[in-house]
């Protein structure tokens, strides 16, 4: 009796338990997509003015490393190094922690109308982003815990083997594929079931399928397919070909690096992680090239901090060459026009690599299958469904184009499923109110799916540069994408693939055709039309990369192959910053494994 009204008291605590749970999903899902679509990105660094103008300058103590950073790379790295119980490491970052909101894939869009990002726009373009308000790009970037991670759309694809010995051809030991591989299976926890010997076990870094597939993957199979694809482990044996998305997340929730490596470490006495700092500038000098620590600003109140042994800086492609400049590293004319005093003539904030992203829509008959938010989130809390889809994505396809010519991919094509809230990716791309309003007339979102084209190996290259000399200001960040011609002929190559995708048999049974977003009318050759459309609607990948770039000529690439500035001791840069060329994927797990070989370098030199 008393046991039986005791079961009966449980069961009914968990119903009653996880209806709370579900409601409070509920509120906050709906209060921050309210935000979102509000919210004004800001135009500098406002919030850390006060701190910056502040004359007053206080110590805050002595590390061995000082990390600037917590995101993909930082988290790793200072994870890493904290495993040696005597290197003592402090971890400066500029953003909050993570949240229940951005662990869940589907909302990623959202992430980046918030505070998460820090908001920053390209320069007026002249050769892509034409549809955009003002010819200018969204450039987002994580600004809390976990850094892009934490924002990013999870989908784990590591890039050709053969990327990575063009990076050890330019004179970089150590960097081949042979010499990079065994990090990339260092740091994963493969769920995926992919070929034998190319996925790591045990790693802290979760990579799985969102389950159960959408059941638009088998139209998807079935078109790549018809395009003569062949269904792979795209991480495995063969970079050519096509399967369902692998994502890093875990059980149905975002793997950001901080929750992957960072949540180990958190609680180490050997490793401080401070957040809501900016770190202003790296203090080299004076006598020689030698870095003694960093400043950074919290909202009032400006710090030095001395680092023993380095200076790391991962920062992320575009502050990392701000705070290099700032610094007084950089090109010597540039910072003469912003009058910093030079330390070292560096191409910093050159080379900036972007893959260029044109997404385009089909018009289809398939209806998804809409049920309502809480059922989803039920099915989120068990780790399954829709909520566990990034963006709504399903499958890839990397493809090469020139039929073995090249040895890397040079297309990739990304497909999702139908998303029910459009108006947000309008807001979400900048794109001009008179586009938006035309694709909010004519997109169906219950039954249009999403085909996005990458160039992965553009040619072209943009450029970071500082505005001012204040820290206050944000970086220009010129993406300068499709300004090489080889790069819109690419483009335009690709495009016919979608023709060919749409009269496969498995897009023919979702009857699907190409939307015809009225643009470039007025021009009749159908290539100039195609580049006309082009130009007007490719936007980032948010992948930039490549601004200190690595190599042994320091008046092209910024860092050697230790990933130490050149001509400046105890300073690093480790993040996607150090690419010297572009990879061929998505480029959050080679920048894993930039920092994974880092720290094996860093325990190396300092190890007694
Ligand atoms: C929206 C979006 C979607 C993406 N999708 C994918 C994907 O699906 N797959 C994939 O592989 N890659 C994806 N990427 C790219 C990938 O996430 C990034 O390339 C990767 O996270 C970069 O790592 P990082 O360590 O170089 O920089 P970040 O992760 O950006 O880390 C830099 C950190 O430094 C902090 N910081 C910067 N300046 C300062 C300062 N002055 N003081 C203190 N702290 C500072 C930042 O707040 C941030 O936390 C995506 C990126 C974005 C933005
Ligand atoms: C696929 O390969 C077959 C056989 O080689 C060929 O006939 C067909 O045209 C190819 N299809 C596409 C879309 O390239
Ligand atoms: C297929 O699509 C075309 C063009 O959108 C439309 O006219 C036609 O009715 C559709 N057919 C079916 C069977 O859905
Ligand atoms: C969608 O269109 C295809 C091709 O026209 C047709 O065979 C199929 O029956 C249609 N499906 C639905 C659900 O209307
Ligand atoms: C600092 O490094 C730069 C670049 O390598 C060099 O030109 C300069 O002489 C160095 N300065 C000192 C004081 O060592």
């Amino acid at each position: 009796m008393n046991s039986l009204f005791t079961v009966i008291i449980y069961l009914l605590l968990n119903v009653v338990n996880s209806s709370i749970t579900t409601t409070y999903y509920k509120r906050l899902i709906d209060r921050r997509i309210r935000e979102a679509m509000t919210y004004k990105l800001p135009k500098n660094n406002e919030q850390f003015r006060k701190g910056i103008e502040s004359n007053d300058i206080q110590n805050y103590g002595e590390y061995d490393f000082v990390i600037v950073g917590a995101g993909s790379a930082g988290s790793v790295l200072a994870t890493r190094l904290s495993e040696i119980a005597n290197f003592n490491t402090l971890l400066l970052e500029a953003g909050d922690e993570e949240d229940d909101f951005n662990q869940i894939p589907a909302m990623m869009i959202y992430n980046q109308l918030s505070r998460k990002n820090w908001g920053y726009y390209s320069t007026p373009q002249k050769y892509s982003c034409l549809g955009m308000n003002n010819q200018q790009c969204v450039v987002p970037r994580g600004k809390l815990v976990g850094g892009s991670s934490s924002i990013n759309s999870m989908m784990y694809i590591r890039g050709s083997c053969k990327d990575y010995d063009k990076w050890s051809d330019l004179g970089n030991h150590g960097w081949s594929c042979d010499d990079v591989f065994p990090y990339f299976k260092k740091s994963e926890n493969s769920q995926i079931h992919g070929d034998n010997g190319y996925h790591g076990i045990g790693g802290f870094w979760n990579v799985e399928y969102s389950l159960p597939p959408s059941d638009l993957l088998e139209n998807i199979i079935a078109a790549n397919l018809g395009i003569n694809q062949s269904i792979i482990d795209y991480n495995g044996i063969n970079p050519f070909g096509s399967n369902q998305l692998q994502f890093s997340i875990k059980h149905g929730k975002r793997q950001s690096l901080a929750k992957a490596f960072l949540e180990n470490a958190r609680a180490r006495s050997n490793l401080k992680l401070v957040t809501n700092v900016l770190v202003t500038k790296a203090i080299i000098g004076p006598q020689s090239n030698v870095t003694r620590g960093v400043e950074f600003v919290t909202q009032n109140t400006k710090f030095r901090v001395l680092a023993k042994k380095e200076v790391i800086v991962s920062a992320g492609a575009i502050n990392t060459p701000q705070i290099l400049m700032l610094s007084g590293i950089g090109p010597k004319k540039h910072l003469e026009e912003m009058g910093i005093p030079v330390i070292a003539d560096l191409p910093v904030g050159k080379n900036l690599i972007e893959h260029p992203f044109l997404p385009l829509v089909l018009h289809t008959n398939y209806t998804i299958q809409d049920t309502t938010m809480e059922k989803k989130i039920d099915l989120y809390l068990r780790g399954l469904g829709p909520l566990t889809r990034p963006a709504g994505m399903i499958g890839v396809a990397l493809i090469n184009t020139r039929n073995g010519v090249e040895e890397v991919p040079t297309i990739e094509i990304l497909f999702g499923e139908p998303n029910p809230d459009l108006s947000v990716f309008a807001k979400m791309f900048n794109l001009k109110e008179t586009t938006a309003a035309f694709l909010t007339e004519i997109i169906h979102p219950k039954s249009d799916i999403t085909i996005s084209l990458l160039l992965l190996n553009p040619k072209s290259r943009g450029r970071v540069f500082l505005k001012s000399n204040s820290p206050t200001d944000f970086p220009n960040i010129d993406l300068n994408m499709l300004s090489k011609r080889e790069d819109a002929n690419s483009l335009i190559e690709a495009m016919g693939y979608v023709s060919k995708i749409v009269q496969t048999d498995g897009f023919k049974k979702i009857n699907a055709t190409l939307l015809d977003i009225k643009m470039c009318n007025n021009v009749n050759d159908i290539k100039r039309k195609l580049e006309c459309l082009i130009r007007q609607m490719t936007t980032t990948c948010y992948h930039p990369c490549g601004t200190t770039a690595m190599g042994p000529d320091r008046t092209k690439f910024v860092v050697d192959d230790k990933l130490k500035v050149h001509g400046i001791r105890n300073l690093r840069v480790v993040d996607a910053s150090i690419f010297p060329l572009p990879v061929s994927g998505h480029i959050n797990a080679a920048t894993v494994m930039v920092a994974e070989k880092a720290a094996d370098v860093i325990k190396k030199m300092y190890e007694k």
